[in-house]
């Protein structure tokens, strides 16, 4: 029988700036019971993401603002422990948005089985979940990237950057990644592959060091980050070049009016620049693709997945404070619990 109760930790006080752990709140309830239709889920994995803190201040993003007191959003991957629903199975393992607790209600709706092939379980959630969809839907679907372009890539050593950057790997581009640190830097090339690598912190200015790295400028710039190497970036586009808006990690921390924007608007018409931004949710007919096309990659060893798990749901606010740090290689995660058998 699964226990009795259930741990959950709230979004409890509102944000300004850097997120801290005293901004959240972990609480013990007693377990839900499933109702006719239901089924209690047992959380296994739960995701820590960026782009949560931009729903965290009081201000709506391309989502409400999140009220005080709720459990905080994440994608799950979780066991079947109870089931009173036609379609699912005590012991399935499924994908869902089932937040940062041990236990969860579902209805069914928005769940979809783990596939086989979605080995270790944590990927569901990783490259087979938002990030690896956004990275494969962005390089291929809306940037169209081809053989012998410059791809730039922000945030190149993190969940979304390294799949995006060893995709336009696969598609024949160079590819020049931006990270905060050497060990991140040399990860990138040595496990990823890229072909150069800017450590953004370490360079007195963002936009010479791009300069140097891509010395015709850049064909695409996938940008997950905004802020000053967004502007360093549109300094060093080629003409024609095409620039996807992902995230803004850079920004999501600061109040309204303390935003960077664009300095030069003209480098727009004088290079023929297009930017578009995304949400990857609006292009799910292309997931089933992206997933198959991935899981061969993997299994071929042309994509190489890395994880970062933090152990413990008790440890996830200070793992999404990480976030902003920089502690992460590849997809924050935190483990909860094994699948039963
Ligand atoms: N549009 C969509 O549909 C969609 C879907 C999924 C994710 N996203 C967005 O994609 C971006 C990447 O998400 P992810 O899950 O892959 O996160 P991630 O890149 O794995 O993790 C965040 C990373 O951001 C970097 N960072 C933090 N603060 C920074 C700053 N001030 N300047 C530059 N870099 C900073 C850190 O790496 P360094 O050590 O390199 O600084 C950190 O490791 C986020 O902005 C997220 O919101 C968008």
């Amino acid at each position: 029988m699964p226990d009795k109760i259930n741990r959950r930790i709230l979004f409890s006080r509102l944000m300004v700036g850097e997120p801290r752990v005293e901004d959240f709140k972990l609480i013990e309830e007693p377990r839900p019971e499933p109702g006719e239709g239901e089924l209690l889920l047992r959380n296994l994995y739960i995701s820590i993401d960026p782009g949560s803190r931009a729903r965290l201040s009081g201000r709506a993003s391309y989502v409400p603002a999140k009220p005080l007191g709720e459990v905080m959003d994440a994608q799950s991957v979780s066991e079947v422990v109870l089931s009173r629903h036609p379609d699912f199975r005590v012991g399935e393992l499924v994908a869902g948005y089932h937040g940062w607790q041990d236990y969860a209600i579902s209805d069914g709706r928005r769940l979809s089985w783990i596939d086989s092939r979605q080995r270790p379980i944590s990927t569901a959630i990783g490259v087979f979940g938002l990030p690896g969809l956004s990275a494969y839907i962005g390089i291929r679907k809306l940037l169209k990237v081809t053989a012998g372009e410059t791809v730039l890539i922000s945030s190149a050593a993190g969940a979304v950057g390294s799949i995006a950057g060893q995709i336009a790997k696969i598609d024949g581009a160079q590819v020049v990644g931006i990270a905060g640190g050497e060990k991140k830097c040399d990860f990138c090339q040595e496990v990823y592959g890229f072909d150069q690598m800017i450590d953004y912190k370490s360079e007195g200015s963002i936009s010479e060091a791009l300069k140097r790295a891509c010395l015709k400028g850049a064909h695409v710039y996938f940008d997950n980050v905004g802020g000053e190497l967004l502007n360093a970036a549109i300094a060093n586009m080629r003409r024609f070049g095409r620039i996807l808006i992902c995230g803004q990690v850079a920004e999501y921390n600061l109040e309204p009016g303390q935003g960077i924007g664009l300095r030069d608007v003209s480098a727009f018409i004088s290079n023929r620049l297009d930017m578009r931004g995304f949400v990857v949710l609006d292009h799910s007919e292309f997931f089933e693709e992206a997933r198959r096309t991935m899981a061969d990659w993997i299994k071929e060893k042309k994509l190489m997945v890395r994880e970062h798990i933090v152990e413990g749901l008790e440890n996830a606010p200070r793992a999404f404070c990480g976030l902003f740090r920089g502690e992460n290689i590849g997809r924050s995660l935190v483990h909860l619990a094994d699948p039963k058998e």
